[in-house]
């Protein structure tokens, strides 16, 4: 279950905050912004129902079930982002899972050399992602390993038809799985990109795309009220309008520390464009960032409280006590997650004294149900982000041109 709270909005100034009618102000269009997002992309939403994507993906488990002590994915942005976050959100911190599971999404020799160290070759599994199968940093890794291992220790996840690893896997005949056509990379958590990795180190997938369904259900509800994706985008929006280009995302949930990156390359490729759907110079965007509760709370909230407002700062808190113990002596009868509740509070308290716009997602847990339908609230809404914006939010013509350069400069 995921409660959105937005109260502070109205609570601080008219200049920097929200008040009913201005978050409201869309409401009576959103049927209409549904329709153009329908018109534009329906494959992140859509790819969540196809159960033959899942059935593939547990067969191949099954298949290589005790076969390999390792997982080691090659992949970069879109192809890495999702898989760190959810290996780092619902596994053990200071525990390797069996299979360990590495991704690998810096071309930095030393990281390559420290991963060597840990990894016995012939016990690996190498998942090499790309949606394009063609971005060099990962071609020149897949080549890299594949000299050093034979074909069986590989298997793809690319484009269903084009590119370089497409046509790889037909030549040596690699088991291949798709990212379809019409989900683009930092919107493909949700495929066998993030699902295959999970599903290997033993995550309940089920569970990940039930929470993404349920998400996905009030992503296409035409009541304002009902429909969270709509209503942060509305927020975003409208704060954009009053200099709040910049999003903090901030949980209180050690384990959501890389939810943030997940989303920071959500935000910042979707809506960063300079042209708008007629090709006007338009140069628009939010700038996202990221911090952990409480650790920042001792570095950036001095910033955020006093710097230049110029942010919407998200609370992303974790309202389960499944974990949780009593403080001796200091605070009589008080827990860490008491305390930790009490701090995001006071920190959210602080920002709307000093009339800073923020809001507070709570989730009853940190679990796969629960990531599934942070994964698609945020993806939900940053669909609505781009039709508010009038552009294009799917595209990413900046990062294919230095994709661009780099291949030019290597020729
Ligand atoms: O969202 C995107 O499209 C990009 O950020 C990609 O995820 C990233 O560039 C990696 O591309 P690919 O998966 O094609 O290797």
């Amino acid at each position: 279950m995921i409660n959105l709270d937005i109260s502070n909005l109205t609570k601080i100034s008219p200049e920097h905050g929200l008040s009913e009618t201005e978050i409201a102000e869309k409401n009576s269009l959103i049927a209409e912004y549904l329709e153009k997002i329908h018109a534009r992309n329906q494959g992140f939403y859509t790819v969540i129902d196809d159960n033959s994507m899942v059935e593939k993906i547990n067969n191949y488990a099954n298949e290589v079930k005790g076969k390999y002590d390792h997982i080691v994915v090659l992949g970069i942005g879109g192809s890495a982002l999702g898989t760190i976050c959810l290996q780092q959100s619902l596994t053990h911190q200071f525990k390797q899972t069996s299979p360990s599971l590495h991704v690998i999404d810096n071309i930095d020799p030393v990281l390559i050399k420290e991963l060597e160290d840990v990894i016995e070759l012939e016990k690996t599994l190498f998942i090499v992602v790309t949606k394009s199968g063609t971005t060099p940093e990962i071609l020149s890794m897949y080549y890299y390993f594949r000299q050093k291992v034979g074909k069986e220790n590989f298997a793809f996840i690319t484009d269903p038809k084009k590119g370089k690893l497409r046509e790889i896997a037909q030549q040596d005949n690699i088991p291949v799985f798709d990212i379809p056509e019409n989900v683009g990379g930092r919107f493909s958590v949700l495929t066998a990109v993030g699902l295959l990795p999970a599903k290997l180190i033993g995550l309940d997938i089920e569970a990940l795309l039930k929470g993404a369904q349920t998400m996905r259900d009030q992503f296409l509800s035409e009541s304002a009220d009902e429909n969270l994706p709509f209503k942060i985008a509305t927020i975003q929006h409208a704060l954009s309008k009053k200099n709040k280009s910049i999003t903090v995302m901030m949980p209180y949930a050690q384990k959501l520390i890389r939810f943030s990156d997940w989303y920071k390359q959500l935000l910042a490729e979707s809506i960063g464009k300079r042209l708008d759907n007629q090709g006007n110079d338009v140069f628009v965007g939010l700038t996202p960032t990221s911090a952990l509760g409480v650790t920042d709370q001792h570095s950036q909230s001095q910033l955020y409280n006093e710097g230049p407002n110029d942010k919407l700062i998200i609370f992303v808190e974790d309202t389960s006590t499944t974990t949780d113990m009593i403080i001796p002596e200091i605070y009589e009868g008080v827990t860490f997650k008491k305390l930790l509740s009490v701090e995001l509070d006071a920190t959210a308290g602080s920002l709307t004294k000093n009339d800073r716009p923020n809001i507070k997602i709570q989730v009853d847990s940190v679990s796969e149900e629960s990531l599934g339908q942070l994964f698609m609230l945020f993806e939900g809404a940053t669909a609505f982000l781009g039709e508010f914006f009038n552009i294009n939010a799917f595209d990413q013509p900046g990062v294919e041109l230095s994709k661009d350069l780099t291949r030019e400069a290597l020729k």
